[in-house]
């Protein structure tokens, strides 16, 4: 049976400020306070998994026997079709340690060139865990699917927003506004899910 988080407070198993903001917000209509794994000094742990899965429940349990507390971890990523899924789990990554995007989109271009450039579809995958420090884990997944578009659209959003249109739309990711991507995207799905199960009604 899904264990529910009722109050008290939750740690957000990410050293990424901007990460942790957008997860508190969209967690602020709960009884929750939300620490973060920076502000309690949590050692970050490697992500050696080779899924969203494996990486998120990874950070989530790390974080959860540190603390003492339930944590949550996201762990997500571009998946290309006609590159059987990469860059997928090793997106950030792709963008080298200077997280230089503008090499990982023109990486990503070649490597379709090399593919025949036919099928340009893609999705992005959000992976969301919350473990307790016993160890249970609730795992859900969510999934926004598109269009990869060259040259890159849009100062909007991060990483590989401005070659994404999701299906069913026009502009990319990096040219609609913050809200509109918000309601649509692979980390609104998994977080809807989340609240469904885990802190609904
Ligand atoms: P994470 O912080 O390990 O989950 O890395 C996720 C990486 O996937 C980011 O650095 C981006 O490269 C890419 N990514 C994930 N979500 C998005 C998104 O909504 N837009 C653009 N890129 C994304």
């Amino acid at each position: 049976m899904t264990r529910r988080l009722e109050e008290g407070k939750l740690v957000v198993a990410s050293h990424n400020p901007g990460k942790v903001r957008e997860i508190a917000h969209l967690l602020a209509p709960f009884r929750l306070e939300v620490v973060s794994a920076g502000d309690l000094d949590l050692a970050e742990p490697e992500e050696t998994g080779d899924t969203f899965r494996a990486n998120a429940e990874l950070k989530a349990l790390a974080a959860a026997q540190a603390s003492g507390l339930p944590a949550l971890a996201d762990d997500s990523g571009l998946c290309v079709n006609a590159l059987n899924g990469a860059p997928g789990v090793h997106s950030a990554r792709w963008a080298g340690p200077t997280r230089d995007f503008d090499f990982a989109l023109e990486k990503l271009r070649r490597g379709m060139i090399e593919a025949g450039l036919s099928d340009t579809s893609a999705y992005f995958v959000c992976g969301l865990a919350l473990a307790w420090p016993d160890g249970h884990i609730e795992y859900f997944e969510g999934r926004v699917d598109g269009e990869l578009t060259w040259p890159p659209r849009g100062e909007n959003g991060f990483g590989y927003d401005p070659i994404f249109i999701p299906d069913g739309h026009e502009l990319t990711f990096g040219e609609m506004e913050a809200q509109a991507k918000h309601r649509m995207s692979h980390r609104a799905d998994a977080f809807r899910q989340l609240v469904d199960a885990c802190f609904g009604k």
